[in-house]
């Protein structure tokens, strides 16, 4: 049974959204094997997909975005070389250190519009060839769309330009696409067009997409078969995972196309936002189906706006002193959408307790 939501509108993550009726009888019906053997059925059919749709070789199903993305790292950089990637990035910043903790790895970032990414920003900051004297570049991340950066839409010419650049200088290109089939949805490029350009690309099945669990990594035959023994390692090795990977096949199936409702339903609740209390949105910036409230224009500091807006039903996420996310996904619908934007409007036009 799919528990009801305590809130009106809960726009804290899209990792929120729970497995439909639809799903669940999928999962149950799944065929199942030890995986760990390479036996499931339901997991190779997801992993040969997955490869398939990305354009690569080979895929293996990890339990976490940040496995798959720490795998894709891992195979890339020795200990003691570097990844570079903007500053927000969820791989240097949300996965707790795990690349130096991890894998010996060395992180480091330039500053970034919202994330987005710009061929020469890594070109600039990539050092190759320098001996024994500097730390080697070996991996450029780049994070599509961009989380914290706002659901931002990357540029398929930029990333074909540091493409360019990184064949040249015999360095990687990992694509942390925990959200590409949102880019997807929103730029109308073909995932595989994203993929194609890089050694190793991850998705999630368990944000937009509605899975409860799973991500993919895909990159080359050779590349996957060595991530598989470090998946092993690290802990991830899972035996009748058909019944996650029925849930990641059902989401392919039924869940891509309507990713544009929720990035419809945030662009209305930013229109909405904006035209209530202007400045507080740049509507600009809403791609997908994230939306960040600058809600220090208005005079709040976030944490008193995400209580307040709490007490009202509608659950949201402070990302700064001043600013507040807003996600939408498979479990907040239209009616749900009108409530938050009473709400959000009510408050951004009053003025905060004091
Ligand atoms: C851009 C991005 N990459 C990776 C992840 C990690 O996914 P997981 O929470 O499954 O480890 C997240 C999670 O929110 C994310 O937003």
């Amino acid at each position: 049974m799919v528990a009801p939501s305590p809130f009106a509108a809960d726009l804290l993550s899209d990792t929120l959204t729970r497995p439909t009726e639809a799903m669940r009888q999928a999962m149950a019906r799944a065929e199942v094997g030890d995986d760990v053997f390479g036996e499931d059925p339901t997991l190779r059919a997801l992993e040969e997909r997955v490869a398939g749709m990305l354009g690569h070789e080979a895929a293996l199903f990890t339990p976490s975005g940040s496995m798959a993305n720490q795998l894709g790292v891992r195979l890339h950089v020795r200990p003691g070389e570097e990844l570079i990637g903007d500053s927000l990035a969820h791989v240097v910043r949300a996965e707790l250190g795990a690349a130096a903790v991890l894998s010996g790895i060395s992180s480091r970032t330039w500053l970034s519009e919202r994330g987005r990414f710009r061929a020469d920003d890594a070109a600039s900051l990539m050092v190759t060839g320098v001996g024994p004297y500097q730390v080697c570049t070996s991996l450029v991340i780049v994070e599509n769309t961009h989380n914290f950066g706002g659901g931002t839409v990357q540029s398929l010419d930029e990333i074909r330009r540091a493409r360019e650049v990184t064949r040249d200088r015999g360095v990687a290109m990992h694509l942390d696409g925990a959200r590409l089939f949102n880019a997807h949805v929103a730029s109308g490029v073909p995932v595989d067009d994203y993929g194609r350009e890089f050694d190793t690309v991850s998705i999630c099945l368990s944000k937009g997409l509605g899975a409860p669990v799973g991500s993919v990594l895909v990159g080359s035959a050779d590349a996957m078969a060595e991530s598989r023994i470090w998946r092993k390692r690290f802990g991830g090795g899972m035996r009748q995972a058909g019944i996650l990977a029925a849930a990641g096949l059902y989401a392919l199936d039924h869940n891509v196309e309507r990713l544009a409702d929720d990035h419809a339903r945030a662009r209305r609740a930013a229109e909405a936002m904006a035209e209530a209390a202007p400045g507080c949105v740049d509507l600009a910036t809403v791609e997908t189906n994230i939306v960040i409230v600058d809600v220090a224009s208005m005079g709040w500091t976030s944490a008193a706006f995400v209580d307040a807006a709490l007490a009202d039903g509608v659950r949201t996420y402070a990302v700064g002193p001043g600013a507040v996310r807003l996600v939408w996904h498979l479990d907040v619908d239209d009616a749900g959408t009108d409530v938050a934007v009473d709400v959000l409007t009510r408050l951004l036009r009053s003025a905060p307790a004091a």
